[in-house]
């Protein structure tokens, strides 16, 4: 039976994989650890922990003693690194948090798996590992910097951080390969485009402007609104994580992305229509709608839907102007392809959102309504 750690699997990534992994094999076991910050919810996987085939444990990932106890008690073969602090705007309010979080804690789960997978030495002093293990970053294309108007990362793109963030994914990253350079830990890194899909937090710009929309509120985009995002579908992440762990190479680096380049403005535009779409082929679906219109005819209406609603607020600051992945390698090597096209995914997306307004409520409390106000209100 293979035993993974995962971390952060409370987050939306991590909890899509551990529901992909727990579908798709039925002898497994997971092992999640995560610290329950804003970003984690346990309500997201309640169903998935049984006890059995998943345990969760809440903890820090930096916490050595706890990480170092879970070593001893699961004879982990994968650890899989989702744990992060995950938002650019944080970053920029509180960059330390993040060099805490993601190059503190990553070094800290790299060292209590290097001290529990050594079996011995060879002779030349280069440690012998178990068989059948693997350390697993779950990285950013955000490591490459930005893009003018052409030309795609590659995982040999120089990398060029430039917000707090991405600088502490990149450190990570660097501290990945130095554990594979000096000691042949067997690692790999996935380095992703922007995910979407469901369980996503309502800071990141996809659930932000469906939450808004339901609320009646206005859509903030930042700047000009022509900053480039490549967007994948999240289960499409989550299958090429599988694929690394299990066909993929040790110490090497694969891209993730789905060739689907869109500017910010028409994201928004396209979830203002597809929003009004839904809801008037689904009627039901204006009972979720916080701002209630009595149209003419009766019937809760639609028609403020619209356009009208987008805000250009102030930029981000440094915000970097364009991401695009080019997979070729994850493609060619592993066989990976996007399943999920982007028509087809907010669609999808937009329709769990619709149907599970009691999750956006949970994770959005007190908290959140505090961090909006602070973030928005004097853009
Ligand atoms: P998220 O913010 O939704 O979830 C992060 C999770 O980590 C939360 O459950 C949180 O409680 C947990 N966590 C935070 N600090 C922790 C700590 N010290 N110890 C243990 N757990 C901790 O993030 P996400 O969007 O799911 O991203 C997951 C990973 O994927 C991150 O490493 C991120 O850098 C990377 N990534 C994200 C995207 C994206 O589009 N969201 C794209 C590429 C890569
Ligand atoms: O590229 C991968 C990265 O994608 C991940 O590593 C990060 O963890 C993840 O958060 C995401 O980073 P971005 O900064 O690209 O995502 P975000 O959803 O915050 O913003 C997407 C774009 O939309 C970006 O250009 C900023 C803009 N935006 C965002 C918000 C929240 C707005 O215009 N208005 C908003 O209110």
């Amino acid at each position: 039976m293979e035993t993974y750690l995962v971390t952060g699997a409370a987050g939306f990534i991590g909890s899509n994989f551990i529901k992909y992994m727990l579908a798709k094999y039925q002898d497994i076991k997971i092992v999640v650890l995560d610290l329950l910050t804003y970003a984690g919810n346990l309500g997201t996987i309640a169903e998935d922990i049984d006890g059995k085939r998943c345990v969760f444990v809440k903890g820090d990932i930096g916490d050595r003693v706890l990480v170092d106890r879970l070593f001893d008690e699961y004879p982990f073969n994968y650890v899989v690194n989702f744990a992060a602090e995950s938002h650019v705007d944080r970053s920029i309010e509180n960059p330390q948090l993040f060099l805490v979080t993601n190059i503190l804690g990553t070094q800290n789960l790299l060292d209590a798996a290097r001290k529990a997978w050594i079996t011995g030495k060879d002779d030349s002093g280069y440690p012998i590992w178990r068989e059948g293990i693997r350390f697993h970053q779950v990285s950013t294309d955000e490591v490459y910097g930005s893009l003018g108007s052409e030309g795609y990362f590659t995982e040999t793109t120089p990398l060029d951080p430039r917000s707090p963030y991405s600088a502490s994914k990149t450190s990570a990253d660097l501290f990945v390969k130095a554990y594979a350079d000096t000691y042949k830990m067997p690692v790999s890194i996935t380095r992703c485009s922007n995910n979407y899909g469901p369980y996503h937090f309502p800071e990141k710009l996809i659930p932000l402007i469906i939450k808004n929309i339901i609320e009646g509120k206005s859509l903030p985009v930042y700047g000009n609104g022509k900053n480039v995002r490549d967007w994948l579908y999240v289960e499409d992440h989550c299958k090429a994580i599988d694929l690394v762990l299990h066909k993929g190479c040790a110490g090497e680096i694969y891209n993730v992305g789905g060739h689907n380049e869109k500017q910010n403005i028409e994201i928004v535009k396209l979830t203002i229509q597809t929003i009004r779409r839904l809801m008037t082929e689904h009627p039901e679906y204006r009972k979720v709608l916080k701002k209630q219109v009595i149209g003419t005819d009766g019937q809760i209406s639609v028609d403020w839907i619209n356009d009208s609603l987008i805000t250009f607020v102030k930029d981000r600051l440094g915000h970097d102007q364009r991401y695009a992945i080019d997979p070729t390698k994850i493609t060619r090597e592993l066989g990976w392809t996007p399943e999920t096209t982007f028509e087809v995914g907010i669609v999808k997306t937009i329709r769990w959102y619709l149907e599970h307004q009691q999750w956006v409520e949970d994770i959005t409390g007190g908290e959140y309504m505090k961090y909006y106000e602070k973030m928005y209100d004097n853009r």
